[in-house]
């Protein structure tokens, strides 16, 4: 698969999102590129930040991108659950990437509820419907079903570009 059609961006607080967004980025041979956030989220004042900023749905400062999402066929975003939101440094990304998208794919990582409303909140704010979407709660990590998981989640976007290639090989 051609490392150029799928970039793999993520955001994570604690390291359980770039975990998964990596082991991704690997298994599927895709660029990959942390959103920076420039607020300090550390401790538990971090934590009430980032409370707050998910449930105001507000942008907060970020770094430029390094990669140009229009330069991929499928960009893939992963989100840690904020609040059952999505956590503030992606959907400022979101915001700001959102028409350079063309197609896009996403992953959650989360303790336990708020998958659903928070893969809606990516769409809305995207513009895009998922070609596929994975979530990975806290019972997946213990258990290693998120090894399977991301096994299918891979498949789906392997297929996806497959389908890509077709259509632009035929036009
Ligand atoms: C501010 C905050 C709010 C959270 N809210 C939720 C939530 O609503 N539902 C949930 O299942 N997990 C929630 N979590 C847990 C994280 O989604 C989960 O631990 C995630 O895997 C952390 O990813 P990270 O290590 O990449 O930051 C919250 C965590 C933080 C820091």
């Amino acid at each position: 698969m051609s490392n150029a059609k799928i970039l793999v961006v993520y955001y994570s607080r604690t390291g359980v999102t770039a975990q998964m967004a990596t082991r991704l980025a690997g298994r599927l041979g895709a660029d990959i590129e942390e959103i920076v956030d420039r607020t300090d989220r550390s401790g538990p004042s971090g934590f009430v930040r980032s409370m707050i900023d998910a449930l105001a749905e507000r942008s907060i400062p970020i770094g430029a991108a390094a990669h140009d999402p229009a330069s991929y066929s499928i960009v893939v975003i992963a989100t840690p659950v904020w609040a059952h939101h999505v956590a503030a440094p992606v959907r400022t990304w979101l915001g700001a990437y959102r028409n350079r998208l063309h197609r896009v794919a996403f992953l959650c990582t989360l303790g336990g509820s708020g998958a659903n409303a928070v893969f809606e909140q990516m769409a809305r704010l995207s513009g895009k419907s998922p070609v596929a979407r994975c979530k990975i709660d806290a019972h997946d990590l213990r258990d290693h079903a998120s090894v399977r998981l991301l096994d299918v989640f891979c498949d789906r976007l392997s297929r996806k570009l497959e389908h890509v290639k077709e259509i632009e090989w035929a036009c």
